[in-house]
């Protein structure tokens, strides 16, 4: 791996961080507030993109995924507990039907995404490559096809990576390809 740039890229966004906790203080309420909103709103915005891809779900495990209770409690779903985000999408051996939405890239809190043994075809999105947080994807037993996302392996905290029984194509990402932000 590009550790040089891996770390320049992480010390920037540190020290953009560190400049952001002393200024946000002094933006308006308003402003944090809605950027708050707007941050729990793409989980459940890109949930909804994840359910309206999957054409079939014999065993209706998308039944409580309804919006009278928070998405934290929709079956398969772990939540922070402090930030309320999606660190866990497991489910694993439910029957699904359907194709991937590039929106799960958008899950920025994602530790574990389980899939397995569902019936799940086209392309791994390359938008996952963005799951910074990622330790876990397993996809294992599914009719994927196309290549493994190039990307996936940048910078990532990556260490499961269950992707047997699909049709995919080529290799595992080298982690020695350099890691970039396009
Ligand atoms: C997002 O956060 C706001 C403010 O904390 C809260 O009122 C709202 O219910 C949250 N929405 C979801 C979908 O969690
Ligand atoms: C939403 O989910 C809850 C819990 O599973 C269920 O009781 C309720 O009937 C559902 N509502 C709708 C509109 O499907
Ligand atoms: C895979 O899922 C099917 C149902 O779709 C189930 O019958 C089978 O036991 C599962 N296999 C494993 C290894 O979990
Ligand atoms: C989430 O991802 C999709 C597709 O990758 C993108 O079009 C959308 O703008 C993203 N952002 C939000 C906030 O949903
Ligand atoms: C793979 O999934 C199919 C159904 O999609 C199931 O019948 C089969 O048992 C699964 N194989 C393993 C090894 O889990
Ligand atoms: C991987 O590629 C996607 C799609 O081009 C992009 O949105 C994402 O930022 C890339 N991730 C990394 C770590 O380069």
């Amino acid at each position: 791996m590009n550790t040089g740039l891996c770390y320049s890229v992480f010390f920037k966004s540190l020290f953009l961080f560190c400049f952001m906790i002393h200024v946000i203080p002094f933006a308006s309420t308003t402003t944090f507030l809605s950027r708050n909103l707007a941050e729990n709103e793409t989980d459940v915005v890109a949930l909804r993109a994840f359910k309206s891809k999957m054409i079939s779900d014999p065993q209706g495990v998308f039944n409580s995924w309804n919006e009278s209770r928070h998405f934290c409690e929709w079956e398969g779903i772990r939540c922070g507990r402090r930030h309320r985000r999606v660190t866990i999408l497991d489910l694993n051996s439910r029957g699904l039907y359907g194709s991937l939405s590039p929106y799960i890239g958008n899950l920025s809190f994602l530790r574990i995404l389980t899939l397995d043994n569902n019936s799940i075809k086209g392309e791994i999105p390359r938008e996952f490559g963005r799951l910074f947080r990622l330790t876990n994807l397993a996809l294992a037993n599914n009719s994927l096809v196309g290549e493994i996302p190039a990307n996936l392996s940048h910078c990532s905290r990556l260490t499961v990576l269950s992707l047997q029984r699909n049709k995919l194509v080529g290799n595992i990402p080298s982690s020695s390809t350099p890691c970039t932000t396009s």
